[in-house]
């Protein structure tokens, strides 16, 4: 039970450079398997982090959020098509025509594709703001629409929109969710945020966890906490 928890977990790892990363990895190898890299670290040390990760044996996902013309967007896959990872992201607000070159090309280079829905930092105001009349769930439940319809692995959504999306496409289409906050903890800049063991029972496929964890004082204590938690809230009841 406790290796299907950690198998569900996946770090994100927001530092700023190649070797405050290393450390982070040192502290958690052996612990979980999945490491999220996104655009801070990739934009400071480029695909060599990837590397790194993947020969210290974790599983990579990238989490580039690709928002560009089809043409750019294939490209971009094609580029990393030989890193070794194994999800990646791309905005679904790219439309239609992007998200289908983008499956065509991460189909080629064997990468789960994950659409990313409405940034877990997004409320109501924000998307008023760019113009959106719907609320953030109606937003995100649409552009998950989107992403299925086009053949995407996946989506990327706040916990708070697991079940919708689990109702409407069922288990056949991975949901992984940022935004997870366990009681007690800072949101910072997350406002759509559920704690982990909510989300797992909700049934996020995936837990993306990032300062919660790295910033704690002793980061395989706070997984460790976390895994417990959510195995607690698991467990069937006994009367
Ligand atoms: O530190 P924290 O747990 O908030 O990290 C969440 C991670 O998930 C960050 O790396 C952020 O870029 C990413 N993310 C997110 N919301 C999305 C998509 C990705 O917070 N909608």
């Amino acid at each position: 039970m406790a290796l299907a928890v950690k198998e569900k977990i996946i770090l994100a790892l927001d530092v700023p450079n190649r070797r405050q990363a290393g450390e982070i990895l040192c502290k958690f190898h052996g612990q979980i398997s999945w490491v999220k890299i996104g655009l801070q670290l990739f934009c400071a040390e480029g695909p060599k982090v990837v590397r790194d990760a993947r020969e210290s044996g974790f599983r990579v996902f990238l989490d580039l959020k690709l928002h560009d013309i089809p043409n750019t967007v294939t490209n971009a896959i094609q580029a990393i098509s030989n890193l070794g990872v194994e999800m990646l992201t791309v905005h679904c607000l790219g439309g239609p025509s992007m998200l289908d070159a983008a499956v065509s090309a991460a189909k080629e280079a064997n990468i789960a594709l994950l659409g990313v829905t409405c940034l877990t930092s997004m409320d109501e105001n924000e998307t008023r703001a760019i113009g959106y009349t719907a609320s953030p769930t109606n937003v995100c439940l649409n552009l998950a629409k989107l992403a299925n319809m086009f053949g995407l692995s996946g989506i990327v959504a706040s916990p708070l929109e697991i079940r919708p999306i689990r109702h409407l496409f069922g288990d056949n289409f991975l949901i992984v969710t940022p935004g997870i906050r366990p009681k007690g903890s800072s949101l910072a800049d997350q406002k759509r945020t559920l704690d982990p063991a909510s989300a797992f029972q909700a049934g996020s496929d995936y837990l993306v966890i990032g300062r919660p964890l790295y910033t704690a004082p002793d980061p395989v204590a706070a997984l460790n906490a976390i895994v417990k938690d959510i195995e607690q809230s698991t467990k069937p009841q006994t009367y």
